[in-house]
């Protein structure tokens, strides 16, 4: 058996899988997002230690399972958060996550020190808010006090790791998203850190996903009940998981996960291959694999917000019941997720959300329909450019909460003119964690193997011809919204 852990931004869950995929046992514990001004989005990474031990232990009681049968344990993160650690390894402060975006300032800091076209030659991606290079610079300029003690920043899920082993690493997938990695060599980048005034010795040792890295030490077999012989491998980004544990592994396969945040992500090959930084352009959890991505930053947290702001005592279930019931367009409303800003396409973190087209008849279920439109249309707007490009996007696999209902996966398949296909097992993140760490046991030939016993179609939904017409035409209504209402902060 092997543990794939999903270190979410609402939640860790983790998965027991046995070498066949199958899940065994599962077990999950929500953290807190801080928010303390508009923007800013924190967390306690001892929230993330002690919610994952506990899972743990939760999944290890339930699972009736020998520990010393458990092999192998693994990670999917969320990406881009960064935690400061003094020289004794002592986090300085709360960990800023990829939804904040507090660091516009920092951005244009780093195109103005780097130079912007060589910034993007070198890490084949914008400078954004959410990156991690942006988040130092903040630190460094605001509590210099906590700076100057900074000796390593690590990614969420390596400060986990970290605790669970004692060794600090990082692995290329989610390095390729702090905005500091040289893409093209596949290393930090010197000039870079020399660029913006960092010490290279900040940045942690690079691994790819699938390596070994230690043994569990004393405390979380104590406080898991896992064996102490249980072997930790490094692990990788969740949106690189959320694609390894689809089958998202060859040319030419896209998918789309829909979580707190939304994303598109399409494989590639070939490292030479640009989007000018229109897309995230990432190193992959395989070796030698990459892929393109757009990113809403406000998905299921635009479910999540609009249910508790408006409709508290509905459960989602409750909220979502009756969608299928209002038509296509939602009877005239018409939501914009910007809730946090943007990322893809605009890389606008002062844009904001809006609903328009309000009318006195509109229901609760007709916002709740106007608010998976409207995500479902921002991800569209990464469709679009990726077939510009000359991508063929004629299938989509999609996972996360977003697949989960049936109204949801129909409104896809009509907003991205494609067939949305389901898969049977499908576990998200945490099942490419698991498969990580059963192709590093030696489990598999390659990741394709392992992910190729779960890859089982559930269902494959078509584009109904009248739905994708009408979305068409509201979708270039969607589309001018933003630039309505850019200037609505200024
Ligand atoms: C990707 C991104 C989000 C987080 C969510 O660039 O910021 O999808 O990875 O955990």
């Amino acid at each position: 058996y092997v543990i794939g852990v999903d270190l979410g931004t609402s939640a860790v869950k983790v998965l027991l899988v046995n070498r066949q995929g199958e899940v065994v046992s599962e077990s999950s514990c929500d953290y807190p997002l801080i928010q303390e001004k508009a923007g800013y989005s924190e967390q306690k990474p001892e929230d993330w230690v002690s919610g994952t031990k506990k899972a743990l232990a939760q999944l290890v009681k339930q699972a009736q399972v020998p520990s010393e049968q458990i092999e192998g344990i693994s990670f999917s993160g969320q990406m881009h958060g960064l935690v400061l650690l003094d020289e004794n390894r002592q986090v300085l402060r709360n960990a800023i996550l990829w939804n904040d975006t507090r660091t516009t300032k920092q951005c244009q800091e780093i195109y103005d020190l780097v130079g912007k076209e060589r910034y993007i030659e070198l890490t084949k991606n914008l400078a954004l808010e959410g990156f991690t290079l942006p988040k130092i610079l903040w630190v460094k300029s605001n509590e210099s006090h906590i700076f100057e003690q900074a000796a390593k920043f690590v990614l969420p899920k390596d400060y986990l790791r970290y605790r669970m082993t004692g060794q600090i690493h990082m692995d290329y997938s989610d390095a390729a998203g702090t905005g500091m990695l040289d893409l093209n060599k596949g290393e930090w980048s010197s000039e870079i850190a020399s660029a913006v005034g960092l010490d290279e010795s900040l940045c942690p040792e690079l691994v790819h996903s699938h390596k070994y890295v230690s043994q569990l030490n004393e405390e979380f077999v104590e406080e898991t009940g896992l064996s102490a012989k249980t072997k930790v491998f490094a692990g990788g980004a969740d949106n690189a998981c959320g694609a390894i544990g689809s089958g998202i592994l060859g040319e030419g396969k896209t998918m789309c996960s829909i979580g707190t945040s939304g994303v598109v992500l399409s494989y590639e090959d070939d490292s030479t291959a640009t989007y000018d930084g229109k897309a995230h352009f990432f190193n992959h959890g395989k070796e030698e694999a990459y892929y393109a991505m757009g990113v809403t930053l406000s998905a299921g947290y635009s479910l999540n917000w609009f249910k508790e702001t408006f409709a508290k005592e509905l459960s989602f279930e409750d909220l979502l019941a009756d969608v299928d019931q209002v038509p296509v367009g939602s009877r005239g409303l018409l939501f914009t997720p910007y809730l946090v800003g943007e990322r893809t396409p605009h890389a606008d973190a002062q844009i904001r959300g809006s609903f328009i087209g309000m009318d006195s008849s509109h229901e609760i279920k007709d916002f709740a329909r106007a608010v998976m439109e409207g995500i479902t249309f921002s991800l569209n707007e990464t469709i679009e450019m990726f077939r510009e490009r000359g991508k063929t996007i004629d299938t989509i696999y999609s996972i996360g909460g977003g697949a989960k209902n049936q109204e949801w996966i129909q409104i896809q398949a009509d907003i991205f003119n494609a067939n949305i296909v389901r898969l049977t097992s499908e576990q998200g993140p945490g099942m490419g964690a698991a498969l990580l760490a059963g192709y590093g046991l030696g489990w598999y030939q390659s990741l394709l193997e392992g992910a190729s016993n779960l890859i089982e179609v559930k269902d494959e939904i078509k584009p109904i011809p009248e739905n994708v017409e009408k979305y068409r035409r509201l979708f270039d209504l969607y589309k001018n919204v933003y630039y309505q209402t850019k200037s609505i902060n200024d």
